[in-house]
């Protein structure tokens, strides 16, 4: 057998708050491989995550293959626009879903880490969130203010991650984000400067390859996934459109699948894949490599 073995090693998946997306689906591979996995969970959507695993909502898609059920080491609060909490203005500060949850800054979160595994603590850690405020609006009527917001939500925040995280890294570490297509092709509908934060996440993905690879031996990679019914999916309003078009035109005629994402970052942040870094793997049943439309269905 050829194991995904990650017994002993720490993840930090930012971006995880119900069992219904792909940051949920990457925790629990990375579990069923041995890992043991914290958290980020953005502070408005923390208390009903809690609730959910407090009440045992999440149980059943927590059961681990191997028998017994996963657990989260710790759920960390997590503002990835903020890189430190000074950044945050007042009114977010004094927000009740945030004021009790002390430093939700991506710093607050490398001291937390830090607190409380020590300097050299983590292993993967994975970038599984994104947010553009105008999705819905057409990238020729975006403001500058919402696509700066859909840039430091969905693709500043993952260089800061790294830039904040990376020194806390154990050698030979991995870190994945989740990117789609449409930062390379025209999809209509995902707007708001989406596609463009999309691309900017693909592009900074090669060269922090390069930067964090020399600096730390970091493996940074980007897995550019199909359409899928999550929570922030569902938010651009066609989901089941998508969905729908992408099983019709594949070379593989089936839904996307959580765990099949879940799979293969577990590969990419596995010894596996140490000669692997970055790529943007796509996993979207092969829909990528198609020319054309499939007619008469
Ligand atoms: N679902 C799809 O069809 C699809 C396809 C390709 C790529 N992706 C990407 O996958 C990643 C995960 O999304 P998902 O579809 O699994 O949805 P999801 O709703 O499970 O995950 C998005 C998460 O981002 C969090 N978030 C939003 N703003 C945040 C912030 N400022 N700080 C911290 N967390 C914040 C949300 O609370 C949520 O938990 C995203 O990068 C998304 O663009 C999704």
């Amino acid at each position: 057998m050829l194991p995904i073995d990650l017994k002993g090693k720490r993840a930090l998946v930012a971006g995880v708050a119900d069992d219904g997306g792909f940051g949920f689906a990457i925790s629990k591979a990375l579990a069923e491989a041995g890992a043991s996995v914290c958290v980020g969970t953005w502070p408005p959507a923390m208390n009903i995550f809690e609730n959910l695993l407090e009440r045992g909502k999440m149980d059943q898609s927590m059961m681990l293959a191997r028998g017994g059920k996963m657990s989260f080491e710790k759920v960390y609060p997590l503002d990835a626009t903020f890189d430190a909490l000074e950044d945050a203005p007042t009114e977010i500060r004094e927000n009740k879903r945030y004021r009790e949850r002390g430093d939700f800054s991506i710093s607050g979160l490398a001291d937390r880490l830090k607190a409380d595994f020590g300097e050299s603590s983590l292993d993967i850690l994975v970038h599984s969130l994104a947010n553009g405020p105008e999705v819905r609006k057409p990238l020729l009527e975006t403001s500058r203010k919402g696509y700066l917001e859909a840039m430091s939500a969905s693709s500043y925040s993952a260089l800061s991650l790294i830039q904040r995280l990376g020194p806390l890294m154990r050698p030979h570490g991995s870190f994945v984000s989740l990117t789609y297509m449409a930062s390379e092709r025209v999809i209509p509908g995902y707007g708001g400067g989406m596609s463009s934060a999309k691309a900017a996440l693909e592009s900074d993905t090669r060269t922090i390859a390069f930067e964090a690879g020399r600096k730390w031996g970091l493996r940074v990679n980007t897995i550019s996934a199909g359409p899928y019914a999550s929570r922030a999916a569902s938010a651009i309003g066609f989901i089941d459109t998508m969905i729908k078009y992408s099983k019709a035109n594949s070379p593989l005629a089936r839904e996307l699948e959580a765990h099949d994402v879940g799979n293969a970052a577990a590969f990419l942040c596995s010894p596996l894949a140490q000669a692997i870094t970055g790529t943007t793997l796509y996993v979207d049943n092969g829909y990528h490599s198609m020319g054309m439309s499939v007619l008469d269905q």
